[in-house]
């Protein structure tokens, strides 16, 4: 985070109190006072398990649970003997309870068909995108049927299954498949590169894969297929075979010819299209009965090693805490006319758990849109395409980052107004601290004043929100996620576990086990205790909290704000990356001797990536190339094939060394005052960075 967010949101002391639920056409808000919510927060964090035995009940089990929690620090079993399904509690139980012919996905695709002749005149969607609406009932035969398919494959109850597809229907029914029949999912953002997707694969023990030709993306066609075949390459490289790869003709861009024909095989691997597969597949598959603490799904997320980290999340504890935190913190009420659009990516945990689970779960219809927001593109890259996709389908309740806002903030006030948003109730952002600027563009542009904005504070590894304002409950003051979810034992402390004071900077730890925490870092417990809660103990008690990396103050009405990562992994764009894996990706080329690599603020991304990177002489002598910007160019070329276009470098700056203390670590903060000091060098071709006389100075400093 920038100094100048920390400074202005030290400065922030606007408060927004809760409005009536009924100026919302709500029956009531959940939580309905600041009182409410103490005495509910108090009797959760001292009475867990009595909260949560109550909460649980929410769920439909095959088997009740004997006890709610087994806690032997860091290990926490929840909800002990019970069995259920993660895909009956999505899907199954609202067609049993008569609700089969309501709607449970609406989705949009990116592209536009042909000009249609009611369109307004001069309108940018005079042409009508495609809108697919699935039923509880045909999303539960979508979802059977795909179960079948993956079991005619092998797969198995405890297997993986890698996902890596666009945003579309057959995403979520492949993920609610797998669920059904007990194998855990491991979906891989669309964004992300060939090597990363073996990467990820691997550690897995992944055998199936699921993808789709392609996707559309702001008018161009992400090629999927290519990057799943150039991986597997990879993989079988390495000695690891995908046995199957399912894929979905979603863009048609491969050309006839060069089309495989359904059950061809290459090498090891025999490749099938969905739609032949599922023409095949019986609708009758039952769900299947998993434990309490079966794996429901692993994410990977960065970490300040170079290799991502398998968070692995279990059945009950993640359905529990998911369909709470979706239900209080948006006030879902089925039957209500809701309809909740969350903007990002299934391949990111929000999307997991605010587009799929918490959201059917609450028997909410949910929206997912395939596409960017600038397209079709506006003059000058704009887009409204959101704001038109809002008031098309009458969205009430709309989830995305701060970016994203910061865009639209910048793309102007009369792109919004040119639509009908009349129909949103509640706002929500997530993924990245909200500078007060932003927020309060939310509230008055998209919210007309009115809508409460809640800014959610939670990780891959929390499975849902844990600091977060309720809507009817918690005045909100922009730029601060208020005050711990229910269940939440949330505290500032110094590094040897002390509470602190208000407006003391610390760090963000939780001192008890709630549902949706992380069970683990698939293959590596040492990663899981030393990342998580190796490092900081709670000084009253001794034992060991969950540190959630962020550091984090709290002022005087004990109010949260965040104020970004403390280790060496930056969010760019609401996108968490490890500064390793991008130097990783560097030093694999072979002009690269050396590279550091810098979160840099910036106003749009919160963060842009800044490397330093020192050459290889030989190499440039014997390819007679110089530093020039067009090695430049192909070294972000590069980082964009390794990792994925997400990690592309904004800069890249060329130096004759690295600064390093006596002890050989690289000074980052040094680093980053260079880089955030100077504008972005995009036209130099000679300068070297020479840091050799910094660096003698400041190397008893880091
Ligand atoms: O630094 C915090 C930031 O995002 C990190 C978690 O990233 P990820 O696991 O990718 O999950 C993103 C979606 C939940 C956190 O450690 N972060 C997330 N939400 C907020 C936030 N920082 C400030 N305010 C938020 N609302």
């Amino acid at each position: 985070m920038s100094h100048n967010a920390i400074e202005s949101t030290l400065q922030e002391n606007r408060t927004f109190p809760p409005r009536p639920a009924s100026e919302f056409g709500f029956p009531k808000w959940h939580v309905d006072s600041l009182d409410e919510y103490k005495s509910l927060h108090a009797r959760s964090v001292q009475d867990p398990e009595d909260f949560w035995r109550d909460e649980a009940k929410r769920l439909d089990w095959f088997r009740p649970f004997d006890s709610v929690l087994e806690w032997h620090s860091p290990d926490a079993k929840w909800f002990v003997g019970g069995t259920l399904n993660a895909c009956y509690n999505c899907v199954d139980r609202h067609v049993q309870n008569g609700h089969g012919e309501e709607p449970a996905i609406i989705w949009e695709g990116e592209p536009l068909g042909p000009r249609t002749s009611h369109a307004a005149a001069g309108s940018n969607y005079a042409r009508e995108p495609e809108v697919r609406v699935l039923s509880y009932r045909e999303l539960q035969r979508e979802v059977s049927r795909f179960g079948n398919v993956l079991k005619s494959l092998g797969v198995k109850k405890g297997d993986v299954v890698t996902i890596y597809m666009p945003m579309v229907p057959e995403l979520a029914i492949a993920m609610l498949a797998c669920a059904r029949i007990g194998a855990a999912h491991s979906v891989i953002f669309g964004g992300f590169a060939p090597s990363a997707i073996s990467e990820r694969v691997m550690d897995a023990k992944c055998r199936v894969i699921v993808t789709a030709d392609g996707g559309f993306r702001r008018g161009d066609v992400v090629k999927l297929q290519e990057n799943v075949e150039e991986a597997i390459n990879h993989l079988a490289n390495h000695g690891h075979i995908v046995n199957h790869v399912v894929v979905l003709r979603r863009t048609g861009h491969v050309p006839p010819s060069q089309r495989f024909a359904d059950g061809f095989h290459q090498g090891s691997t025999t490749w099938h299209w969905w739609q032949d597969q599922m023409a095949r597949a019986s609708e009758a598959c039952p769900c299947a009965e998993m434990d309490s603490e079966d794996m429901l799904f692993l994410l990977y997320t960065s970490g300040s090693t170079g290799k991502p980290k398998g968070i692995l999340h279990t059945t009950a504890g993640y359905l529990a805490f998911v369909q709470m935190t979706a239900r209080l913190t948006f006030n879902l009420i089925p039957d209500s006319g809701q309809l909740f659009w969350c903007s990002a990516d299934i391949g990111w945990v929000t999307g997991h758990s605010y587009v799929l689970y918490g959201i059917l779960m609450n028997r909410i219809p949910t929206l997912m849109y395939e596409g960017a927001p600038n397209f079709p593109t506006l003059e000058g890259g704009k887009g409204d395409r959101f704001w038109d996709i809002i008031a098309r389908h009458r969205v009430t309740h709309f989830y995305t980052a701060p970016t994203a806002i910061r865009t639209f903030m910048k793309w102007g006030d009369d792109l919004p107004a040119r639509h009908d948003m009349s129909s949103l109730k509640v706002l929500g952002t997530v993924g990245e601290p909200i500078n007060p600027e932003a927020w309060i563009w939310y509230h008055k542009v998209i919210g007309r004043e009115r809508c409460p904005i809640v800014d959610t504070y939670w990780q891959t590894e929390t499975g849902g929100h844990i600091g977060t304002p309720l809507p009817g409950a918690i005045p909100t003051k922009p730029g601060s996620c208020t005050l711990p979810m229910l269940g939440i034992d949330a505290a500032i402390v110094n590094e040897q576990g002390q509470e602190l004071g208000p407006n003391q900077g610390g760090l963000f730890v939780i001192r008890k086990p709630w549902p949706g925490m992380l069970r683990g870092v698939y293959g590596n417990r040492e990663r899981f205790i030393s990342n998580y809660w190796g490092r900081v103990k709670d000084a009253r008690t001794g034992q060991p909290c969950y540190f959630s990396a962020d550091g984090a103050r709290r002022d005087s009405d004990g109010y949260f704000w965040i104020q970004g990562r403390i280790d060496d992994v930056i969010k760019v764009s609401g996108h968490l990356l490890g500064t390793m894996e991008v130097e990783s990706a560097l030093v694999s080329h072979p002009a690269v001797a050396e590279a550091a690599v810098v979160g840099v603020p910036h106003e749009i991304k919160g963060n842009s990536i800044c490397a330093f990177v020192t050459l290889r002489p030989h190499w440039l002598i014997s390819h007679k190339r110089e530093p020039d910007q067009s090695l430049k160019n192909e070294l972000i070329a590069h980082v964009a094939h390794e990792v994925g276009a997400l990690a592309k470098p904004d800069q890249i700056r060329f130096a004759e060394g690295l600064p390093k203390t006596r002890s050989g670590k690289i000074m980052r903060r040094l680093l980053r005052d260079v880089a955030s000091g100077v504008e972005k060098i995009t036209q130099d071709t000679t300068t070297l960075e020479d840091f050799s006389v910094v660096a003698k100075l400041r190397a008893d400093e880091e």
